[in-house]
């Protein structure tokens, strides 16, 4: 992680706001097959419904799915916590809801990243309340030091310095989400 240098850069349209490179689209590729690999094996007899949690996630999602061999099913919901800032309210919105019930389901969360903690807490006693048989996490990313609520998450793709970062889905005010490649933001927010 954090070896590539700008010259590797192919974002143009994008180049004067983004730093160094965090995460490569090829580091990115190679993780996600790892972690397709390691669910495929963890759920073998048991297909979990794969939650993405919109919109940061949407890029992991895409390929995240592709990459589990088992008949998994998908189901998205929308939560704002952010506004337009770039640090947390811990205020979380339920923006759009899950369409299938999780009564008896075996759950996996898949989330862009986890900062504060806060977002991903608050989503797991909303979904747990729902009678699943198991609710697990899958992050992409997990800042590294920041979490304010204790988080036990099954599979992780990378632990990341603090920063805030853009690309494969995460965004500020809605742009950068498709870079192929996780940036660090030096923009204005
Ligand atoms: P938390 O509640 O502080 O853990 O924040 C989680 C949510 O904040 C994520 O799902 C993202 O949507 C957003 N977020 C946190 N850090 C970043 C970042 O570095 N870039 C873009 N979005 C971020
Ligand atoms: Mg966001």
């Amino acid at each position: 992680m954090g070896s590539l240098s700008r010259d590797d850069f192919t974002a143009r349209w994008a180049e004067r706001d983004l730093g160094e490179v965090v995460v490569s689209a090829k580091e990115i590729a190679d993780r996600v097959s790892e972690l397709g690999r390691q669910i495929s094996q963890d759920y073998a007899n048991r297909p979990p419904l794969l939650v993405c949690v919109l919109k940061g996630a949407v890029n992991f999602m895409a390929d995240l799915m592709r990459a589990i061999e088992l008949p998994v099913e998908i189901d998205f919901m929308a939560v704002s916590s952010y506004g337009a800032a770039t640090k947390t309210s811990g205020v979380v919105r339920i923006v759009k809801d899950l369409d299938v019930d999780l009564a008896n389901r075996d759950v996996v969360i898949v989330e862009d990243v986890v900062d504060s903690g806060l977002t991903l807490n608050y989503l797991r006693q909303y979904l747990g309340a729902r009678s699943p048989r198991s609710l697990e996490v899958c992050a992409l990313l997990l800042k590294e030091g920041e979490q304010r609520v204790e988080q036990s998450l099954k599979y992780v793709g990378f632990t990341i310095p603090a920063d805030f970062v853009v690309g494969y889905g995460l965004d500020v005010n809605e742009k950068y989400r498709n870079l192929d490649a996780i940036y660090s933001f030096i923009g204005e927010v």
